[in-house]
């Protein structure tokens, strides 16, 4: 087979304890008026938005606080946001800094997406599976990412995860003209995030690093950053989760999630993100909790078709060699079931609010991007059995 591929990330990356502080002169370099996404209450209350504001002022960057967003983004968020942004009158000069967790930074790009393309009807004209298929023609206003959970990768990923109710799906806009021109990672931002919100996010970047691995879309650079992202990364969420203070353990984190993202963006995904965005939707169960209860299944029902990825993750996992391919894969598997009992994540979908009758719908509407990256093919019937199986 001839070796080709192609790699796409963030223009600029600037990661390090303390690196926030520098937001200013980074922006500075980009535009001289900022609208701020802002990704919790929780930041607002912290003090840093307000450091933020002031670091942007003193390198001569007018700052306006766009919108605060507590939930995965609606469609309804980010048609919203975008009428807010439009009324600003969006100029050469301007960028969209989205600072909090993936909720944050995926409403941020759509929202830019949707105010580059007046014509548009709202976000949903450019949804995979559900919209008008319109694409991202135009250029957009150049998004800066500043996460602070250690999780989803958003920052390095060139899609935006959108929710609706009525009626229901969660679906991405897609484009290489939304990957953020730059991304600050600050481990210092996470220090003060909950056990469970820590337990969660970094079964994400895990389940993205695994995923984008064995995806039928592999390719060698992603396979690179998550063997790389995953060695130390089941002992540093261990130490995170039980001592969200140290930051050594936060770093190793947000240096995994930031590979995930890399990693995903440009391999695809599997079996356990396909499964997750239906068990959001219709259950409500947040996307990295629902990554970390699919993770082990979707390992073990992919594990004989990639069993030489599996034993390259297996080795990265529990740092050590292994006598065969499939005891260095089943090592994989067997680690990440202990690091689940350890953060307490029950691997039970009734412990998480699913109903047994939930399961048919689930099953039908896991089917997407995602699940169409997973290296086994998996049927309906299969996906009822997985799940009713788990239930
Ligand atoms: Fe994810």
């Amino acid at each position: 087979m001839p070796l080709t591929y192609e790699f796409a990330a963030p223009r600029r990356i600037v990661f390090g304890s303390g690196k926030r502080r520098e937001l200013g002169k980074l922006v500075a370099d980009l535009g001289d008026r900022a609208f701020v996404i802002v990704g919790s209450r929780t930041l607002m209350a912290s003090g840093e938005i307000g450091e933020l504001l002031t670091l942007l002022q003193t390198a001569r960057v007018d700052a306006i606080l766009l919108d605060t967003i507590s939930r995965e983004p609606l469609v309804t968020d980010v048609n919203r946001v975008a009428g807010l942004l439009k009324q600003q009158g969006p100029r050469a000069g301007d960028v969209v800094i989205a600072i909090g967790g993936g909720s944050a930074i995926d409403l941020a790009k759509a929202v830019v997406a949707v105010a580059a393309h007046p014509e548009s009807e709202g976000i949903v004209d450019f949804l995979e599976g559900v919209g008008r298929g319109v694409a991202v023609t135009r250029e957009t206003l150049p998004v800066v990412a500043v996460p602070t959970t250690a999780g989803t990768g958003s920052e390095a990923t060139r899609n935006a995860v959108i929710s609706s109710y009525e009626p229901t799906f969660k679906k991405s806009i897609r484009s290489e003209r939304l990957l953020p021109k730059l991304v600050v990672v600050d481990p210092e931002l996470a220090l003060s995030l909950p056990p469970a919100v820590t337990a969660a996010t970094g079964m994400d970047a895990i389940t993205q690093l695994i995923e984008s691995a064995v995806s039928r879309r592999r390719a060698p650079i992603p396979m690179a950053l998550a063997l790389s992202g995953l060695s130390g990364a089941v002992a540093a969420l261990r130490v995170a989760f039980l001592d969200g203070s140290n930051l050594a353990a936060r770093e190793t984190m947000a240096h995994a999630a930031l590979l995930s993202g890399m990693a995903l963006a440009n391999s695809g995904l599997g079996l356990a993100h396909g499964v997750a965005a239906a068990l959001g939707v219709h259950a409500q169960v947040s996307h990295g909790l629902a990554c970390a209860v699919m993770l082990p299944v979707a390992m073990r029902f992919n594990l004989t078709t990639c069993e030489t990825e599996f034993a390259q993750i297996g080795e990265a996992l529990s740092g050590r060699e292994w006598p065969t391919r499939r005891a260095a894969a089943e090592a994989g598997l067997s680690t990440i079931e202990g690091l689940l009992f350890d953060l307490r994540i029950s691997r039970r979908l009734r412990d998480l609010g699913v109903t047994e009758e939930q399961i048919p719908q689930l099953a039908r509407d896991s089917k997407g991007n995602s699940l169409s990256g997973n290296p086994r093919d998996v049927s309906e019937g299969e996906l009822c059995e997985l799940l009713a199986a788990m239930w």
